[in-house]
């Protein structure tokens, strides 16, 4: 089987540095047995100040061409100023609808060692393992018109467009349904049919996906605000969250604090199967931005860099063993007591920096 292909995108503020931690990982992976062929990019504000776009065309004809696309974060103060088109998240944005990553997964579990880091109290978080399962070529972040417009009389109107069409809808919903059947068995829907008109569709045709396809997972519907207050109130009742590309934007990060830290959580961002070689065109990143007030101090937190790895090695390359075995040294190294900058508070701990957390990890892994 020839050597699979990784684009790795470190992009902007902490990602170079996190990055720097997965390369390492990626590294002993190679040296025992599962080599990859590894090529860089730039995206976000460094493409820009090198290309003039935040995302360059050869750039995106490599992420098209890689079996997994791997990027840290975009975006900084720096860049507060550049035309919208071209700011450091257009490069992200880019990637997910050119690729047509659709389905983001979201899980958001909380380490023992991690629950009294929660801001909620240890019994409600203990053990929690839930997944937020976001649309991601949609909705409001896609949809036309959005504009600004002058009116003339001293007043500007600005529009951004809610937009689904069923079959977006029925192929998310079929994703969580089909991560929930290897799970717990239950998927919650999330929108807002009370207010919008995407919502009440919403809300069809994930009970018609199930009724057609999924009888044998649990379906239940949720307003999107209620189930932000149900996140934080009681959070174990969710197995499988679904909801569209804004909603799940701040739910997921909701659900992520509640595990106590943003740099703990992964995602993995997947397009359809191919229908000739059932590979999926795939984006790997942290659920964390770039951080840009604490980049280069070596306070970053590369676990959900890391963690998005091994989601990679288990949708991309059907390495799930590998993705245990990455997955148990990051428990391991934080039941340790290691912490970066992040992770310091109750209960102390060894306050490390990033690639001292990356070395760890790496030699945890035997
Ligand atoms: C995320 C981020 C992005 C989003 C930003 C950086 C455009 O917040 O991945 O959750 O809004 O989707
Ligand atoms: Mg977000």
């Amino acid at each position: 089987m020839a050597t699979p292909t990784l684009l790795i995108l470190p992009g902007d503020g902490i990602g170079p540095e996190v990055m720097a931690e997965v390369r390492k990982v990626i590294g002993w992976f190679g040296a025992n047995g599962r080599p990859f062929t590894v090529e860089e990019e730039l995206v976000g504000g460094c493409a820009y100040d090198a290309h003039g776009a935040a995302i360059s065309d050869a750039a995106m004809e490599k992420a098209q061409a890689a079996d997994a696309v791997l990027l840290a974060a975009v975006g900084g103060p720096k860049w507060d100023k550049v035309p919208y088109d071209v700011r450091p998240e257009a490069g992200l944005l880019r990637l997910r609808k050119d690729l047509e990553l659709f389905a983001n997964l979201r899980p958001a579990k909380c380490f023992d060692a991690l629950a009294d880091f929660s801001s909620l109290k240890r019994e409600l978080v203990e053990g929690l393992d839930i997944l937020i399962v976001r649309e991601l070529t949609g909705g409001v972040y896609f949809g036309e018109p959005k504009t600004i417009t002058d009116l003339g009389n001293g007043q500007k109107r600005a529009i951004d467009t809610q937009v689904y069409d069923s079959f977006e809808i029925e192929r998310i919903s079929a994703v969580a349904f089909e991560m929930a059947r290897v799970r717990d068995k239950r998927v919650c829907s999330m929108e807002k049919r009370n207010v919008m008109k995407s919502g009440v569709l919403w809300n069809e045709v994930v009970q018609q996906t199930h009724d057609a396809r999924f009888p044998d997972v649990e379906l239940s519907h949720m307003l999107a605000d209620a189930g932000g207050m149900q996140l934080v109130r009681a959070p174990k009742q969710f197995d499988v969250i679904v909801t569209d590309n804004l909603f799940g934007d701040m739910l997921s990060d909701v659900a992520a604090m509640l595990t106590g830290s943003l740099g703990m959580l992964p995602s993995a961002s997947l397009g359809a199967p191919d229908p000739k070689t059932g590979r999926r065109k795939a984006l790997y990143e942290p659920v964390h931005g770039s951080a840009p007030d604490i980049a280069g101090q070596g306070k970053a937190n590369p676990i959900a860099c890391i963690l998005s790895f091994a989601m990679a090695l288990r949708y991309s390359f059907d390495a799930g063993a590998d993705a245990d075995r990455l997955e148990a040294a990051v428990e391991r190294v934080l039941a340790d007591g290691l912490r970066t900058a992040d992770l310091i508070g109750p209960g102390g701990g060894k306050a490390v920096t990033t690639s001292e957390m990356g070395d760890a990890i790496v030699a945890a892994l035997g």
